[in-house]
């Protein structure tokens, strides 16, 4: 058996979506984009949404709005995607590496009140594996240190927390729909906000800084215009945006999000009630399926590189998610100790977790973890 570890759920409907894009012979920043960005609001109810082409322009983007001095700090969690960590060096902020909860590997609290100091502007709290981070505590601690919050959603889409959206608790929140996601567009990532003053400016940043993008140019000239292919830039600008064959896809992926949620919970349900009576390997998270939206399944296990390798022979891929930044080389120079993260990432390992996981394949997944423990404690 041959075990994948993510899979995008793609089918019919976001092939004939594609389709039409074709036809219409506009796959560039259109209307797609538009009607993406239309849908995604109503989904999570908020009032504005910017779509671009990855989480971690999202990110990028979403930092610059508050035009912060250069050198101020942004806190990060330790364990999380290189890209929380490098929206703040792409505008020249500095990232501090923050500790994260030993049980439910989320930024903690208590090592923020740590390492803050007078030069923090900022702090990206991570919905690791989909679990929440405590934002209730995060916006209170921000409120009173006057920092702003932008929710890092790549790992959760949907999902509410103490009954409010995840990725509207801060002042911004952004997605991704990377091709292992939660819903994919191949590649993309949307920037929310419940302020849409906040983030209008960035509609015009994704695409170069123009005013104009050339949908709303080809639309909104009127015969005797003879400018309608003029535009200004007021500000800078990077090449940012979604385009439309992205958006066809996301459009339909948005319709099923809710679905594949669903069977997401599901599956995870079945790994947990059938990982009951290991003693060695252990959930990675506390995992409450049906209340929250999860895209990672893992597991703690002491020998884990062991597990690994028995998983491999087996046909079952496995992952890690993720080496503590303030270990890998390039971030060192922002070391800062991080006394949790360091010590548990090296018994997490990534399970195979995605919609069209068969119960056969969960079954294998887990006689294997049983056969592992057997045979290695
Ligand atoms: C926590 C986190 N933030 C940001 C990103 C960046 O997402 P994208 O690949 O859409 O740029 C990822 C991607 O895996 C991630 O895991």
């Amino acid at each position: 058996m041959n075990v994948r570890l993510f899979a995008p759920h793609l089918g019919d409907d976001e092939l004939n979506e594609i389709k039409d894009s074709f036809k219409k012979s506009w796959v560039g920043l259109g209307e797609k984009v538009a009607i993406f960005e239309r849908d995604f609001c109503e989904y999570l109810d908020c009032k504005s949404s910017i779509a671009v082409n990855s989480a971690t322009a999202a990110l990028h983007l979403s930092l610059s709005v508050f035009r912060f001095p250069r050198g101020k700090k942004v806190l990060v969690p330790d364990i999380t995607f290189a890209s929380t960590a490098f929206a703040p060096i792409y505008n020249g902020l500095e990232p501090v590496f923050v500790d994260v909860n030993r049980d439910d590997v989320s930024i903690s609290v208590a090592d923020l009140e740590k390492k803050w100091d007078k030069d923090c502007a900022a702090v990206l709290p991570v919905h690791y594996g989909g679990q929440p981070a405590h934002m209730d505590e995060i916006t209170e601690f921000a409120k009173i240190k006057n920092l702003k919050v932008i929710e890092d959603c790549a790992h959760t889409i949907g999902a509410e927390y103490k009954g409010k959206k995840l990725g509207l608790w801060g002042d911004i929140g952004c997605f991704s729909f990377e091709e292992k996601k939660a819903m994919t567009t191949g590649d993309g990532g949307m920037i929310c906000s419940d302020d849409a003053s906040l983030i209008s400016s960035l509609r015009s940043k994704r695409w170069l800084g123009i005013d104009r993008d050339t949908w709303k140019r080809m639309n909104h000239n009127t015969e005797d215009d003879s400018k309608h292919w003029y535009y200004d830039i007021n500000d800078l600008g990077f090449k940012y945006n979604m385009n439309d064959l992205s958006a066809s896809i996301g459009i339909v992926q948005l319709r099923k999000l809710d679905e594949m949620n669903r069977i997401r919970s599901g599956i995870i349900s079945k790994y947990i009630d059938g990982m009951k009576l290991l003693n060695h390997i252990k959930p990675i998270l506390p995992y409450e399926p049906f209340k929250y939206s999860y895209w990672l399944f893992g597991a703690r296990c002491e020998k884990r590189d062991e597990l690994i390798r028995f998983m491999k022979k087996n046909g079952i891929a496995t992952g890690v998610h993720y080496v503590p930044l303030n270990i890998v080389n390039y971030f060192k120079q922002w070391y800062s100790k991080c006394e949790t993260a360091e010590e548990i990432w090296k018994s997490f390992v990534t399970l195979p977790l995605h919609v069209q996981l068969t119960d056969d394949e969960i079954s294998f997944v887990l006689e294997k973890l049983y056969e592992f423990e057997r045979t290695h404690f």
